[in-house]
């Protein structure tokens, strides 16, 4: 199976999703890490109850982000995961350290990507004015969230929808969209080449949709 790190700061609800897709036998992988920049996030509780290994690195203890990211790289590298997915990982990755992983690394973030990379997604939607709202999953660059999107979910923005309900609105979206996107590529049915995303062989246009 597909051997799968997760790079995770907080709550851990993309993890979990990922683990009920696995426990439910949708994805043939195997959960190899979970490694966080935060000894205090819930997702580290939720790897140790499921038995996945933990890792933690304070970026405190670092002299810069370069530093930091190649140490915490290298620690992952010994994990040997095929597939690294970001699940909530709140830190800028140097683009260097992102390098080696290049087709093996993805992300969600909660925004209709090419919009609203960054932070307060929710709020810049609403405040945009935007009728329709989402998640995506891409492929990790060094670009932040510019890398290229793999498969988007979206909801319909409601009159009087303010930062909180998106946000549990979208939830629950995230959660298939992840787990779907993993299973693809656990099936080696997408591929990141030169010349962009391959799905099925064939040059993935426009992102999936979910
Ligand atoms: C999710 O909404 C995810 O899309 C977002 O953080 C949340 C993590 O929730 N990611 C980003 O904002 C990335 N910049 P979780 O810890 O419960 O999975």
């Amino acid at each position: 199976p597909l051997r799968i790190a997760i790079l995770a700061s907080g709550r851990g609800s993309n993890f979990a999703a990922l683990l009920a897709a696995h426990e439910r036998g949708e994805l043939p992988v195997e959960f190899v890490l979970v490694a966080s920049d935060k000894a205090d996030a819930p997702v580290l509780q939720l790897a140790q109850g499921a038995g996945v290994p933990t890792m933690v690195l304070d970026p405190r203890d670092y002299a810069d982000r370069r530093t930091y990211d190649f140490a915490l790289f290298d620690r992952i590298a010994a994990s040997k995961p095929d597939l690294l997915v970001l699940a909530g990982f709140m830190r800028i990755i140097d683009g260097d350290a992102l390098k080696p992983w290049a087709g093996r690394m993805i992300n969600i973030h909660p925004s209709l990507l090419p919009k609203y990379r960054g932070l307060h997604t929710h709020r810049r939607a609403l405040k945009a004015g935007d009728l329709e709202h989402g998640a995506s999953v891409h492929y990790v660059t060094a670009e932040l969230d510019g890398g290229p999107v793999i498969a988007q979910a979206t909801l319909t923005i409601e009159t009087g929808d303010d930062e909180a309900t998106l946000a549990t609105r979208l939830l629950p979206l995230e959660h298939q969209l992840l787990p779907a996107v993993v299973a693809l590529i656990a099936a080696g049915r997408l591929t990141l080449g030169e010349q962009g995303i391959a799905f099925d062989g064939e040059p993935l246009r426009k992102p999936l949709r979910w």
